[in-house]
């Protein structure tokens, strides 16, 4: 589902600092077999294997496969025994995201910043070095137990990070589908729990809010969620924040803290410039994506306006539309990637609009109850 949100006037509320963040450096997975959800992400999602750690590069307690498509790095990482950290981690949340790393000039100035506004330290700064130059990571916990990792990278010209090895290409196995970038990631969190986060984005992160609604929002009648996004500085990176409304039906947010054990990331959103095409090929290569009532598609136009994709090639892709006064987005989502219903992709496309789909909502859910009552069930 998309995370409901509307763009209204910004809100500067940041009392910190800026953290001059880069990027996102990398996403890391903890998952049960690495080796075969790595083959997931190649031959279905589009990305090449490009490095590796394990028993072979003298990392005895792990194995981490790095994957890339054009700007975005996964890595997969399985824990080889019963105890630890990691293992502790599938085992309660099945796999899911650990970290989201952030790529800064200076990881020990941005884990003293933050830590000095009351972030909680999962590690303090420690250098790594290889043949390959040096790097210097720290982490602080967010919600749940996901952490930011602050990764310094300027004297390390390997494939990953210092103890990493480089897996030679081409990766035969790699199928591309077009995905460039992160466009946001998506945290779900507890009852009550969202303005909690906000102002830790704001007070310890010195990120605004970028869009936000709440519970008096007409599609929280739909969604049962409440949705804020915060942002960075240069608005590049965007994480919304959800926490579960009360509504008509369980909460999806409640779903998923049910099955994950507590908050999480819900949803990444990668951006492609070619929406169809990008769908066209994940779909051929297996990823199952959620299906929209062909109703959705019969007021997209009077909804939307002109638009340069046929709206039939949407409609046969599940892709949907939602615009606002800067433009608009197409955006869908995958089902979970996992047994268990809780992390899923979202692909967006973006044309003008800097939203996130809040109009689908209403749309969305308003199209499953006209297929309802055309079944008399309404
Ligand atoms: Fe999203």
């Amino acid at each position: 589902m998309p995370e409901a949100t509307e763009q209204i006037e910004r809100q500067s509320t940041a009392t910190a600092d800026f953290l001059p963040i880069h990027g996102t450096d990398h996403i890391e997975f903890y998952v049960g077999n690495a080796k075969q959800a790595a083959y997931f992400y190649r031959a279905s999602m589009g990305f090449h294997l490009v490095a590796y750690c394990g028993p072979e590069t003298g990392t005895r307690d792990r194995v981490s496969y790095v994957l890339e498509q054009n700007k975005i790095r996964f890595v997969l990482t399985t824990p080889l025994g019963p105890s630890g950290e990691i293992a502790d981690h599938v085992y309660r949340h099945g796999d899911g995201v650990k970290s989201i790393a952030l790529r800064l000039d200076d990881a020990r100035s941005a884990w003293e910043a933050t830590t000095a506004r009351g972030a909680r330290s999962t590690q303090a700064p420690v250098a790594l070095e290889d043949e390959n130059g040096k790097a210097q990571l720290a982490s602080i916990a967010i919600y749940g137990d996901t952490v930011h990792t602050f990764v310094e990278r300027r004297e390390y010209k390997g494939p990953f990070l210092p103890g990493f090895a480089a897996v030679p290409g081409p990766d035969r196995v790699a199928r591309p589908t077009g995905l460039l970038h992160i466009d946001h990631a998506v945290g779900n969190v507890g009852w009550g729990q969202m303005n909690t986060w906000v102002e830790f984005y704001e007070r310890v992160m010195g990120f605004r809010m970028f869009k936000h609604f709440d519970d008096q929002d007409i599609s929280t009648e739909y969604s049962a969620l409440m949705s804020k996004v915060m942002a960075n500085g240069n608005e590049k990176i965007r994480f919304p924040i959800n926490e579960p409304a009360e509504g008509r039906k369980k909460s999806q947010i409640e779903e998923y803290l049910d099955f994950y054990g507590g908050p999480g990331v819900q949803h990444i959103a990668m951006a492609t410039h070619d929406i169809i095409g990008s769908v066209t090929r994940l779909r051929e290569q297996g990823v199952e994506f959620l299906i929209v009532p062909t109703t959705y598609y019969e007021r997209l136009a009077d909804r939307v306006g002109k638009i340069d994709e046929p709206i039939n090639e949407l409609a046969e892709l599940g892709i949907l539309v939602d615009r606002d006064d800067e433009g608009y987005m197409l955006q869908i989502f995958t089902k979970p990637v996992e047994d268990r219903p809780t992390v899923f992709y979202e692909i967006i496309q973006r044309k003008g609009s800097r939203s996130f789909g809040k109009g689908n909502f209403k749309a969305l859910f308003e199209a499953i109850e006209r297929e309802q009552a055309r079944r008399g069930n309404l």
